[in-house]
């Protein structure tokens, strides 16, 4: 641990440029590979629905509430883990190379993201 919580992390690495909102995502649409190329391009995205040249390779940013029960990852389910997935959006969104601390700290601020299960009724 850096001393941080995974919170300031997910913040200061810069995930909430498109992550935010009261859902952390799923409020817009951004491409996929900005500062680094997304290798796989199967898929280009929007466009092949709007038609429009800026929107190829963009894709909805997802809602991250919930996002550890919601395996594999990306449009393409490309992305095993939430550790893998981490670790590629900060490569390829925003050009940085997260240490191993940082992936494990927003991770786990991910994995709080998940809602508790409702109280069952005792019998
Ligand atoms: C420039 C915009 C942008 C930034 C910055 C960004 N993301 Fe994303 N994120 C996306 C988009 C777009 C997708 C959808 C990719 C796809 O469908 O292939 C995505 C997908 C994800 C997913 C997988 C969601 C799913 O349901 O498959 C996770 C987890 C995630 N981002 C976490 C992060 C974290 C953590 C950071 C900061 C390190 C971050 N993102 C930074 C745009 C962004």
């Amino acid at each position: 641990m850096g001393g941080k919580s995974g919170l300031d992390t997910f913040l200061t690495v810069g995930c909430t440029t498109c992550h935010n909102g009261p859902l952390l995502g799923g409020n817009n649409y951004k491409k996929l590979g900005i500062l680094n190329e997304y290798a796989d391009k199967s898929d280009k995205g929007r466009i092949e629905v709007t038609k429009e040249d800026y929107d190829e390779f963009v894709f909805k940013v997802p809602s991250l509430r919930n996002i550890a029960l919601t395996a594999p990852y990306f449009h393409n389910g490309s992305q095993k883990t939430l550790e893998e997935t981490v670790k590629a959006m900060a490569w390829l969104q925003l050009g940085k190379e997260l240490k191993p601390a940082e992936i494990a700290d927003i991770t786990a601020f991910l994995q709080a993201l998940t809602d508790k299960p409702r109280a069952v009724a005792k019998k």
